[in-house]
């Protein structure tokens, strides 16, 4: 297989991409105290700078975004200062790197609270499944708490304020998590949005915490520096919507004439994969249903070999493709690629928490197997 396509430069907004082989957001719960990030995230992230663009794990706006044990935060001054040590550690290895923000709604619990208040969400609907209290035990999820309208500027504002602590970190860029079940996207799908006021009801008014969303961020840190990640049929966190495409070409057409950076699309058949061992397959495809909707960059991820990655980008349905598990198992992941080399085997067994084992002790290739 030829990767060469793959290897061609690449401009998103303001960033100019080396290769069009990007690392997601992966969530891997090893963050430091008071949801800090590390030397030792420093030295997984610096691993993977050969990837054409790094966005980090899922990271909180603030306290009530939380939802995961040791997941970091982006809203104190000693959260901004452990990402520095990040973000210097990525680009002194010559990448680059965006910060992905989301607010867990729904799929949280009260223990992340430190007032013990309910997980919030756009109607009083829980989650289905069993959450992570910090300490890593399980429960079951709450019966969160519906937002009042008035409440939601205050959020906007949150993700404002991350998007600036970013700039302060010195990310490249942030990404506006609006997939895989979380806040935005329970506002988005109305599964979990039964609203009935101006957030609520129309596909306009679910979309329009969005669209405030983007354009707060924007206006802080430029939207050539902001992308948005969706997941039209995505099941993660029990969403579900009563007509996926019709409503999912609303969002993503609202989303043009705004300068964005990307449109980060997730495809279904990956709707599981981070989070359970039941991989649901869907024959849907997004990247084929909606690229032709945003005018701008877009990525795409799930479940993507290398050769689908060179036949997609090929065929014009995404100008990058993502590469999930692959990346948190090969540090090298790009030249590997380059050269088709074989691939290390990822161990779900841990993704999620504990320190440099399955972390940043994945090998890369030696330096004789790279010159063959
Ligand atoms: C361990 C793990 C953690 C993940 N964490 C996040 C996350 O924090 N934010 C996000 O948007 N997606 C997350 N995902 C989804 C990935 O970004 C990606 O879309 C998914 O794994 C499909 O790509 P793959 O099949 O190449 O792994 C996670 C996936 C895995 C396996």
């Amino acid at each position: 297989m030829t990767s060469q396509i793959l290897f061609s430069a690449l401009q998103l907004g303001a960033l100019t991409l080396p290769n069009r082989i990007i690392m997601p957001s992966l969530t891997r719960m090893r963050a430091g105290p008071r949801n800090t990030p590390t030397a030792l995230n420093a030295e997984y992230y610096a691993q993977r700078a050969t990837a054409g663009l790094i966005l980090t794990e899922a990271t909180a706006i603030s306290e009530q975004g939380r939802g995961y044990p040791d997941m970091p935060g982006a809203y104190t001054a000693e959260q901004v200062a452990g990402w520095r040590l990040v973000t210097d550690a990525v680009h002194a290895a010559g990448g680059r790197i965006g910060l992905q923000m989301v607010h867990h709604g729904r799929w949280s619990h009260s223990s992340y609270n430190s007032d013990g208040s309910l997980p919030v969400a756009p109607s009083a609907i829980a989650a289905p499944g069993v959450a992570y209290r910090p300490d890593f035990s399980q429960t079951t999820y709450e019966v969160p708490r519906a937002l009042d309208a008035a409440e939601l500027p205050g959020i906007v504002e949150s993700f404002r304020d991350a998007a600036r602590n970013a700039m302060l970190a010195g990310f490249d860029s942030v990404e506006v998590h609006g997939a895989n079940g979380f806040l935005l996207d329970q506002f988005l799908q109305d599964g979990s949005n039964q609203r009935t006021d101006a957030y609520g009801g129309t596909i306009e008014n679910r979309t329009r915490l969005l669209l405030e969303t983007l354009a707060a961020v924007a206006g802080e840190v430029g939207a050539d520096r902001v992308g948005v990640r969706l997941a039209p049929h995505g099941n993660l966190g029990g969403l579900s919507d009563s007509d996926t495409v019709t409503h999912f070409n609303h969002i993503i057409g609202a989303l043009n004439g705004r300068g964005l950076a990307y449109l980060h699309l997730v495809e279904p058949r990956a709707s599981s994969a981070g989070i359970g061992d039941n991989a649901s397959v869907d024959s849907a495809n997004n990247a084929q249903l909606f690229r032709r909707r945003f005018a701008g960059p877009m990525l795409t991820a799930g479940a993507y070999t290398p050769a689908m990655a060179v036949d997609t980008v090929t065929a014009g349905l995404a100008d990058a493709v993502a590469f999930g598990r692959m990346f948190i198992a090969n540090p090298d992941l790009v030249e590997r690629i380059r050269i088709d080399a074989p691939l290390n085997t990822f161990d779900r067994s841990t993704s999620y928490g504990g320190g440099a084992h399955g972390y940043t002790d994945y090998p890369s290739l030696s330096p004789l197997a790279r010159a063959g």
